[in-house]
């Protein structure tokens, strides 16, 4: 069994997250992953109403009595004090942010009684996101699905762990199997928190042709959009980051130049109608190393085996002095 501080910390068996992806991040999914001894998390990101976002939220009280998350956009969340006053209100055990440092988010949370993750692209804001009193810190590689930076997860991930010792971290980006899990403890992570590869499982709420892209998708196929920046620039946050998704009408009109206001109405639309993953099926590479929809449980408990089986093959080659 693949055990960490991190599970010490948040009460799971299984050091791995399913993270944070808006409204494609369900109660059911989320329940499903905590279930299985991971840590589910529901999604309050672009939610189509707070009535929807608080449905939600009581669906994953009745589906778990175990340790979950929930994931704010910093910058929303800032912005909407009622969604994060929702969120406090169910007392996760952990509370997650991207995309702007916290601030004063995170006393908040902290005096509701939950943890606080902070993800981060860079070392400058793993430092900024530490010096605010985070608990976990998510170093996300720009491969990731969803809103990333530039840089990829394995320069990053062991410069972010050296940079806030002793604070747990937690690796993004890439990380799709077994494999992907052990290289991200080999790097001093002390867990993962995995989108892409939680898109393709049973539970995970989205259209039935976004789930088969995936599955044929090649890992150049998902491609990062920064002229999205420009359409949304209320929830663009203070780390710079571009969405990477697969193609779409959408996101094709957006490079071939579509003006900001007339996209950025079509965008509103279609989350108000829980239809944006239709517009951006926010995607990342490791899509090429997703074959099959399974259920979210078996897949944690699938990567955490493998991952435990791949460090053992390597703790026994070590032994058997084939290192020296
Ligand atoms: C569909 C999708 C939506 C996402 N939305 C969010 C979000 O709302 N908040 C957040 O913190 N991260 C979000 N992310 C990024 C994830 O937190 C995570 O860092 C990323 O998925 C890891 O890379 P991977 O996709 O290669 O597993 C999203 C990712 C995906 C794939």
């Amino acid at each position: 069994v693949l055990h960490t501080a991190l599970c010490d910390l948040l009460a799971l068996e299984h050091p791995i997250i399913q993270a944070g992806m808006g409204p494609f991040a369900s109660a059911e999914l989320a329940a499903a992953v905590s279930n299985a001894g991971g840590l589910g998390t529901v999604g309050a990101s672009t939610r189509p109403s707070l009535e929807h976002l608080q449905y939600e939220l009581d669906r994953i009280r009745d589906l778990t009595d175990r340790s979950f998350a929930v994931n704010h956009n910093a910058v929303v969340a800032g912005v909407d004090p009622e969604l994060f006053e929702r969120t406090l209100a169910v007392r996760p055990a952990l509370i997650s942010f991207a995309l702007a440092p916290p601030g004063d988010l995170v006393e908040r949370a902290h005096a509701a009684g939950s943890l606080v993750m902070a993800q981060v692209t860079s070392v400058e804001q793993a430092e900024l996101v530490a010096a605010q009193g985070v608990d976990i810190i998510v170093a996300q590689g720009g491969e990731c699905g969803g809103f990333g930076g530039d840089i990829a997860a394995l320069p990053l991930i062991p410069q972010v762990v050296d940079a806030v010792r002793p604070i747990p971290v937690v690796a993004a980006g890439g990380i799709a199997d077994g494999r992907g899990v052990a290289a991200a403890l080999c790097l001093g992570a002390q867990g993962v928190n995995m989108g892409t590869r939680f898109l393709a499982t049973r539970e995970a709420p989205i259209h039935e042709a976004w789930q088969r892209a995936i599955l044929a998708a090649q890992s150049d196929d998902p491609r990062k959009l920064p002229e999205w920046n420009d359409v949304m620039p209320s929830a663009t946050g203070e780390f710079p980051t571009a969405p990477r998704a697969l193609t779409s009408p959408f996101t094709d009109a957006l490079r071939a130049g579509a003006g900001v206001d007339e996209s950025r109405l079509t965008l509103e639309d279609a989350v108000a109608r829980g239809r944006l993953g239709e517009l951006m099926p926010f995607t990342g590479q490791s899509a090429g190393l997703v074959h099959d929809i399974v259920p979210a449980g078996e897949l944690v408990e699938q990567l955490s085996s493998e991952a435990a089986a791949v460090l053992l093959r390597l703790a026994e080659t070590a032994t058997a002095g084939r290192f020296a």
